[in-house]
């Protein structure tokens, strides 16, 4: 496993709509999963999409804290570890919900971004076997950071307000690839 570079906007890669994959018994799929999976925990982040380390590929990678607190809130979500490859939203909630998010393509910045409350992902995992995942809350809009990544899109493009880290007042002003807790959840880069 090795860490991958994170790339940022003037890479034309991470604006790039990101190919399909086609063959799961590739080698290098399998090291791309564990190298993305070691970049998201070394950043730190809570998601990943193949295009931030330059691969144009449709594969991602997501995984909430797992801390006390986290477990508190994000109860059996809290931890699990998601490997999706070809990852479609086949089902959205009707309701949108207003959520801090941050991306590790875009350092020292956050922003407020509505996003569906609910989504149902479908792709396949890193063998090949067709999984469904039902999300909510922060996890739902993790998926939806990370799919976005996959057609080129960035969190910029959706948010209503974007604010520089340390530009806030509040006493606890998130630090560099964090954010403060809403609402909606705790944020956390992807
Ligand atoms: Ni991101």
């Amino acid at each position: 496993m090795a860490l991958r570079k994170i790339i940022t906007p003037e890479n034309p890669v991470l604006r790039k709509k990101a190919h399909k994959v086609t063959r799961f018994d590739d080698p290098k799929l399998q090291e791309l999963i564990d190298d993305m999976i070691e970049t998201m925990h070394a950043a730190p982040g809570v998601g990943l999409a193949a295009p931030q380390v330059e691969v144009s590929q449709r594969v991602i990678v997501v995984q909430l804290p797992d801390d006390e607190e986290s477990v508190q809130e994000y109860g059996k979500d809290a931890g699990v570890l998601y490997a999706l490859i070809n990852p479609e939203l086949v089902r959205v909630s009707d309701e949108m919900v207003d959520g801090i998010e941050a991306c590790l393509s875009i350092p020292g910045y956050y922003g407020n971004v509505n996003r569906h409350e609910a989504v149902t992902v479908q792709g396949f995992d890193r063998h090949g076997k067709k999984v469904r995942v039902k999300a909510k809350g922060w996890l739902a809009r993790v998926f939806q950071h990370e799919i976005d990544h996959l057609d080129g899109i960035l969190y910029i493009d959706r948010a209503t307000e974007i604010w520089r880290v340390g530009e806030e007042d509040e006493a606890d002003a998130p630090v560099e690839q964090a954010a403060p807790e809403t609402s909606t959840g705790q944020g956390g880069s992807t």
